[in-house]
């Protein structure tokens, strides 16, 4: 891929914060982005008490939205605490409009707690971005070999239907956990569509969870109408509730 084909996004900052002006929407709670990742996704997918007690040798999760990385950094410190030394994280995230290193660096610098995984991380991600890949698709490993990451910079719905696990190694040809990021469906709908949830079900296996922030009800029967089990919380911050659930349809 050509570099210069790639959409690149076009943010602001707002009292120290990204925002995506396309989309007239934050990257993360202005309350706290990161505690909000933990509540949302990994809590949401129960990831601490799956990862201690871990019986296989790979752990996926799929993303939609790379955005600043935070979840990404936020799950990989978690792993690194809980998971056995011997399992890999393959942490697979599809972006449409990736951020530029200089704004990504800046962004990642709000949060000092993560800085010995941003930095590694960042000498990275501009081989990432990289105009030789295949497929849209970089995959780098991180942290002792302990963390693959993939970034796939395509839409989510056409990441996902190219996706084939089996390409990677993967002991496991199916996602684990699910992160819905991305903009408000109200604000993106191109993201939130049916196909969407469609390869999710393609992708899913009977122990395979979800997690996301918004409770919007397209998202919720797309969700439902593919076979997974959909329950609501209270959201983080400022957003009355948010989703999570289980696939229930074996393969
Ligand atoms: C709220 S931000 C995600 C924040 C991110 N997970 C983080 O940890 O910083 C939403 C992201 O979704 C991306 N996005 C928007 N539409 C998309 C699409 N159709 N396919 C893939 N990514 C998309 C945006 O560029 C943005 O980076």
């Amino acid at each position: 891929m050509d570099e210069s084909s790639i959409a690149k996004s076009s943010i602001e900052w707002r009292q120290g914060q990204p925002y995506a002006n396309a989309f007239q929407d934050v990257y993360f709670s202005s309350d706290n982005g990161l505690l909000e990742t933990e509540y949302v996704f990994l809590q949401g997918n129960q990831l601490s008490a799956r990862w201690q007690h871990l019986s296989t040798k790979t752990f996926t999760i799929a993303e939609t939205g790379f955005g600043t990385g935070l979840n990404f950094l936020c799950a990989v410190k978690l792993w690194l605490a809980s998971a056995p030394n011997d399992a890999v994280l393959h942490f697979i995230s599809l972006e449409k409009y990736p951020l530029n290193l200089a704004d990504l660096t800046k962004a990642l610098q709000l949060w000092p707690e993560l800085q010995a995984l941003s930095t590694p991380f960042l000498a990275e991600y501009a081989q990432l971005l990289s105009t030789s890949a295949i497929n849209n698709t970089q995959t780098v490993m991180l942290f002792d070999n302990r963390v693959r990451l993939t970034l796939i910079i395509d839409d989510a719905t056409a990441g996902l239907k190219s996706l084939n696990l089996a390409n990677f190694n993967n002991a496991s040809t199916t996602i684990d956990a699910w992160f819905l990021d991305g903009f408000s469906p109200a604000k993106n709908p191109d993201m939130w569509q049916v196909a969407l949830f469609e390869q999710m079900a393609r992708l899913s296996n009977l122990t395979t969870t979800f997690a996301t922030f918004t409770s919007a009800g397209a998202v919720r029967r797309g969700l439902i109408a593919n076979d997974f089990v959909v329950k609501k919380q209270a959201g983080f911050g400022k957003k009355r509730e948010m989703l999570f659930g289980q696939f229930l349809h074996d393969k």
